[in-house]
């Protein structure tokens, strides 16, 4: 749940670090900050430092520090929101969230309600004089009075307001219907249905809400499909059409379509286990989706390039999920829907038997692209289909596909395995490259002591530092560096926190240090708390700036000499072995 960040900053200009470290620890004031006891770690002689000028703490015995919030966080051992709630009561302010989820359950139900009338409007609609024409071009495309119904198929009139007319007798305010996205605003200010004269295909999530619609012209005009955008209940890429019905399938398998159409034909021609996605590419959160209903997917999209290429890039997040991927290619029809028209539905079960696994499919399209006849190409293949072969994690699998692509290619199979062989080794040494760069990073950016801290560049870093020591002081000094972007620090972590600093200046927020702890982890402020801890004089503070800022790229022009000057030396190396020299 988000909390206003208003509120935060609010919460925390009211919560004075002194006043609640003060509630655990006693403080002595000294030099015009306050020494105590650590908390969090057993000492005798205080070493725990708090600073009511920058509303921090830190811990010079166990390297500890940061704001206010998690001061509450570490020493209640409380998570975030917890420790938000308990300065708010301290604080004597309301906590907001009883508010806002009241609220916004409210207005996800309320949209909902609005959906649903609005969807049985456009179904009255269908039935109805007005939309006669929606009616006959359902017809002549195919569908029966019973499967409209089934997915509740209705007609937008071809006027300005018919639906905000009607919703406004049910109630409904134009500002709903803006919200809903079933009306828009022109640039005068006048509110008008979105939806005119289109035939129109509900979405229904699975608990069976209408979330949004797909509208469809009748003739040309553009767009085709018209969609409802996303809004408070509605998100394309997490949401398929028609998974409300094909979750109950029997068939054991969920056929992903690319249009509403290709679904609600598969379901009159009794495949009542197809869904589509709505009009964008499926995303991983689809995938997982699909794999809590399903164990297998039969890709079914259109027989052209970019469906076969949606094609391509949905198996591998189909696959990441555990499900068994298939795919189906139509011949002789440009997607299922024309396909089931032409050849009927016992040819498509039986293209849904034949269905290829996603090897086979890849092997089928490589082998498109080479002439067979060609015995140099035949081995270029032979070599490709290896790669693909070698996806495969079961060996027998593995072994059954060589032994195929021996015979199409004439290249002998133990060759092929081997071959396989080696591109598997090749994936794998990749893999634990990546995977060790990966595990390198976080000890490079971040070490727990933060004055243990390992930088690439420390000069660099260092002055990197005093930039953001400088903002944290004076935020008003960031004029001066309004160019510099986070990608411009050597250091990850400074670069990172300077991004946090800098959208929240670009948004006229509070660099309070408490303020910060929802967006930066508890090391990163404890090393922001460190940083902010070391002397520093504002009085030249615009001086200072353009220093550190100097040394950021004089240090970067080096980096870049060393660069251009190893390639120089390796240029030179190379051409003097040639020579013998
Ligand atoms: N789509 C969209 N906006 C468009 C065109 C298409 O959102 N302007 C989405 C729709 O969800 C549509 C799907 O992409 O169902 C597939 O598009 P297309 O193949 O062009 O449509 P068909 O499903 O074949 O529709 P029809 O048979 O009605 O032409
Ligand atoms: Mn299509």
């Amino acid at each position: 749940m988000a909390i206003p960040s208003s509120f935060i900053d609010d919460l925390v200009a009211r919560s004075d670090i002194v006043d609640v470290v003060s509630d655990y620890v006693k403080l002595t004031p000294k030099g015009g900050s306050y020494w105590g006891l650590c908390p969090f770690h057993g000492e005798k002689t205080p070493s725990f430092h708090v600073r009511a000028d920058q509303q921090n703490y830190h811990c010079f015995g166990c390297g500890k520090g940061g704001g206010v919030i998690s001061f509450v966080m570490e020493v209640e051992n409380l998570p975030y929101l917890d420790a938000l709630r308990l300065l708010a009561k301290r604080a004597g302010v309301e906590f907001p969230e009883q508010n806002m989820d009241q609220r916004s359950r409210r207005k996800r139900a309320r949209l909902l309600e609005l959906n649903k009338e609005a969807a049985r409007f456009f179904h009255s609609q269908l039935h109805g004089p007005a939309g006669r024409q929606g009616l006959e071009y359902l017809q002549r495309r195919g569908l029966s009075r019973g499967i409209m119904t089934r997915f509740g198929l209705g007609f937008a009139p071809d006027n300005w307001d018919s639906l905000i007319r009607a919703m406004a007798q049910k109630g409904y305010e134009k500002g709903d219907l803006l919200e809903a996205g079933l009306a828009v605003s022109s640039q005068k200010g006048r509110i008008y249905d979105r939806f005119r004269g289109r035939v129109m295909f509900p979405i229904i999530d699975l608990r069976g809400d209408v979330i949004g619609f797909g509208g469809r012209v009748m003739g040309d005009g553009a767009p085709k499909y018209l969609n409802s955008p996303d809004s408070p209940v509605f998100n394309k890429s997490r949401n398929l059409f028609a998974l409300n019905l094909a979750k109950n399938t029997k068939l054991g398998r969920i056929v992903l379509t690319e249009g509403y159409m290709d679904t609600i034909s598969l379901y009159q021609a009794g495949f009542d286990c197809a869904v589509a996605s709505l009009g964008t590419s499926l995303t991983a959160y689809h995938a997982k989706l699909l794999s809590r209903f399903t164990k297998e997917v039969v890709i079914c999209y259109d027989a052209d390039s970019a469906g076969i290429q949606a094609a391509n890039r949905a198996i591998p997040l189909l696959e990441k999920t555990g499900l068994k991927v298939r795919v189906v290619r139509v011949h002789g029809a440009k997607d299922p829907d024309e396909f089931l028209k032409k050849f009927g539905p016992d040819a498509f079960a039986k293209l849904l038997d034949q269905s290829e696994n996603y090897v086979n499919y890849n092997l089928r399209q490589l082998q498109e692209k080479y002439d067979l006849t060609d015995p140099i190409q035949r081995a270029e293949f032979a070599r490709a289909g290896a790669e693909v072969i070698s996806q495969l994690e079961s060996p027998v699998e593995r072994e059954v596909h060589a032994g195929q692509l021996a015979q199409t290619t004439g290249v002998g199979k133990d060759a092929l395995l081997q071959e396989i062989q080696r591109f598997r080794k090749q994936r794998f040494y990749q893999a634990k490259r990546k995977q060790e760069r990966r595990d390198l990073t976080p000890v490079n950016q971040i070490q727990p002591k933060s004055r243990q801290m390992r930088y690439d560049n420390p000069r660099s870093a260092r002055a990197e530092e005093g930039i953001l020591r400088l903002l944290m002081l004076d935020s008003s000094l960031a004029q001066q560096i309004s160019d510099l972007t986070p990608a411009d620090f050597t250091a990850p972590v400074l670069g990172k926190i300077y991004g946090v600093l800098r959208d929240r200046m670009d948004q006229g927020r509070s660099l309070q240090l408490g303020a910060l702890e929802g967006e930066l982890s508890g090391e990163e402020i404890s090393l922001l708390t460190e940083i902010m801890g070391r002397p520093a004089s504002l009085e030249n503070g615009a001086a200072a700036m353009a220093d550190y800022r100097s040394v950021m790229e004089t240090e970067r022009m080096k980096q870049q000499t060393t660069t251009d000057e190893a390639v120089l030396l390796a240029a030179r190396d190379n051409y003097r072995k040639k020579k013998g020299i």
